[in-house]
């Protein structure tokens, strides 16, 4: 398959192909996505929680952001990579932005940028695409922001909200951006500003009326317990007395499908792992083991 482009990005907005898009962060998770025919990589800082544990996405630093990219364009070499600027990248001033984007791009070897903000960010948009860097703006809910907003909370629901919401996906296209990602907003909203649009739009918790949709790679394989999980398995650990950790569970947006179960796969290999090596099952004389002639084991003992 060729690398996807803009330009067949574009050919899939216009034949009304939803354009697919999930988050990597490693070599595995970017495997996954070309493997599979992902249009776009997203190198979410979401990444700062799902693979370095971190409490938030304002944790995780330009360097560290960079060192994931490289391992993700290893892996992903069809799809579109777009990568977050994380907190603390771009907001000081527009030559900030420039400079973080252009290492980003030059060290992590990504197509693109995406960015957190409204019409503060119009500026850097309008740079950035003059210089040649695709840029997808990021509207609605914005995880950097979460201290602010007092957590992460649907947005643009009063038809105030709706309103500025409409008019700054307008500006940033006029500014240059080459699609927009809108996060957590009324279905109706999103389908009224992608028609209104030219530009792409992937939802994440924004209905089937955007031009693609995005996840976090950990909620489509399923890798973190539920809450629920976590509870189920503590009642069972207390039943038949395991001996294993209690697991922590995750809160699950509302706009999440898990499209499997991986954590639980995951962990029944672990499980099985260290049963067979306390049993002695494992490793196996024959079959995982390493054979030496007979001569040479005499004269060896
Ligand atoms: O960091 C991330 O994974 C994101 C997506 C949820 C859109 O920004
Ligand atoms: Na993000």
């Amino acid at each position: 398959m060729l690398p996807v482009t803009l330009a067949s990005l574009r050919k899939l907005q216009n034949e009304g192909t939803p354009i697919t898009m999930m988050t990597a962060y490693d070599y595995p998770t970017a495997l996954l996505t070309h493997s599979s025919g992902i249009d776009m990589t997203l190198v979410g800082d979401s990444l700062s929680q799902v693979a370095l544990g971190h409490y938030n996405t304002n944790q995780i630093t330009l360097n560290e952001m960079i060192h994931h990219c490289k391992a993700v364009a290893r892996g992903a070499k069809t799809p579109f990579i777009v990568s977050d600027m994380p907190f603390g990248s771009f907001e000081a001033s527009v030559q900030q932005g420039v400079e973080s984007a252009v290492r980003l791009v030059k060290e992590g070897y990504v197509d693109g940028v995406k960015i957190e903000g409204g019409k503060e960010i119009i500026p850097l948009v309008k740079r950035l695409t003059e210089i040649g860097i695709p840029v997808m703006p990021h509207l609605g809910l914005q995880p950097q922001r979460a201290t602010s907003l007092s957590g992460y909370m649907v947005q643009a629901r009063s038809s105030a909200g709706a309103k500025e919401l409409y008019e700054t996906a307008m500006a940033l296209q006029q500014a240059g951006a080459f699609a927009l990602l809108l996060e957590a907003i009324p279905h109706k909203v999103a389908s009224y500003i992608t028609k209104q649009l030219d530009v792409l739009t992937i939802g994440i918790g924004a209905g089937p009326g955007t031009s693609g949709q995005v996840l976090v790679a950990s909620d489509v394989l399923g890798v973190f317990p539920t809450e629920e999980e976590a509870a189920a398995a503590a009642e069972a650990a207390a039943e038949h007395g395991q001996g294993q950790q209690p697991l922590q569970g995750v809160k699950v947006a509302k706009f999440v499908r898990r499209f499997g179960n991986v954590g639980s796969e995951s962990r029944r290999a672990v499980r099985e792992y260290i049963d067979a090596v306390r049993s002695g099952g494992f490793p196996e004389i024959g079959k995982e083991t390493y054979m030496m002639g007979k001569e040479e084991w005499e004269e060896f003992e």
